[in-house]
């Protein structure tokens, strides 16, 4: 898939699915988002960026946790995630949290940050090669790195609603989805950004919907099949929606279900002794680390 393309499906997408992501994933993907953070062990001062920080999980906790001096910068592609997560931030007097739209392969120019985040977001990145390196890029030397994938196909229960919404439009919304979750990609990925010290773990959830229809919100509203879902006629809409839940019947629970889910999640830091991060380099947006 074209690399312009992707961006544009995925940013329209996440605009159209910010308003309900909250709503369907929060609960479900807490257990993820506590190990991200009990794992970037954030101490008061930091300078973390978070990145395709949605609608802010992450970056409002970090941000509390590295207060009052510390710092959270907060990047996304999506603007409408972006203008929500600064509402969200000004309403309960978050002061030390900036929300910037940025695409994650391109960060742009900072003071260097202590840690840097990615949680649930590389997958949707066209080349997570580059966005890896610009992770790298913007941390001091010595610096840590914490990012988060979906992990193996075959344990995400949900994974037939690729294919489900693939036959009905074209939209390849994002193609390479669990390339991450198999077997060492992500530590790969991030070796070759240039980390050190890498540590993967995976975690096992269940992602457990009261109802028929909270399963298909979560799936068909509040992630990223969303813009694409949004082109389906009333009919195609029926057929998708049943098909989806055919998908799921082995995890049927009582009026809801019970999916099972896998998350990777890679920690890693940048070697001490390595070039000043703030000087931006020639080859870094192509996805050779400095
Ligand atoms: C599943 S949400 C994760 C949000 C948040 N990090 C969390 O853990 O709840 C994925 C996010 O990735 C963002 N995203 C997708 N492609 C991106 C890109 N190329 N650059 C930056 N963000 C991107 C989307 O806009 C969306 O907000």
């Amino acid at each position: 898939m074209d690399a312009k393309l992707q961006r544009w499906v995925q940013r329209r997408g996440w605009d159209r699915a910010s308003t309900c992501y909250e709503r369907y994933w929060q609960q479900q993907l807490q257990p993820a988002i506590d190990l991200v953070l009990q794992t970037a062990d954030l101490q008061r001062g930091e300078a973390v960026i978070d990145v395709a920080c949605g609608t802010g999980l992450v970056a409002l906790r970090a941000a509390q946790q590295v207060a009052p001096t510390g710092r959270v910068l907060a990047t996304d592609l999506s603007p409408r995630m972006i203008a929500d997560l600064s509402r969200r931030a000004r309403s309960r007097a978050v002061d030390n949290l900036r929300a910037l739209c940025r695409d994650a392969e391109d960060l742009g120019d900072h003071a260097p940050f202590d840690v840097a985040v990615c949680s649930l977001g590389l997958m949707y990145v066209p080349d997570p090669g580059v966005a890896a390196a610009e992770l790298h890029r913007v941390l001091r030397p010595g610096g840590r790195v914490v990012v988060s994938v979906w992990g193996e196909r075959a344990r995400c229960g949900w994974a037939e609603l690729f294919p489900i919404v693939a036959a009905r439009v074209s939209s390849d919304v994002c193609p390479m989805f669990f390339a991450l979750g198999a077997p060492g990609a992500l530590t790969s990925t991030l070796e070759g950004a240039g980390f050190v010290d890498i540590d993967e773990t995976r975690l096992a959830v269940d992602l457990v919907y009261g109802s028929a229809e909270d399963a298909l919100g979560a799936a068909f509203l509040g992630g990223p099949v969303a813009l694409a879902a949004s082109r389906f006629d009333d009919a195609t809409r029926r057929s998708a929606h049943a098909e989806y839940l055919a998908s799921l019947d082995d995890f049927s629970e009582g009026p809801g279900y019970r999916v099972p889910g896998e998350f990777v999640i890679a920690s890693a830091r940048r070697v001490e002794n390595c070039r000043d991060p703030r000087r931006p380099t020639s080859t870094n947006q192509k996805g050779t680390p400095p």
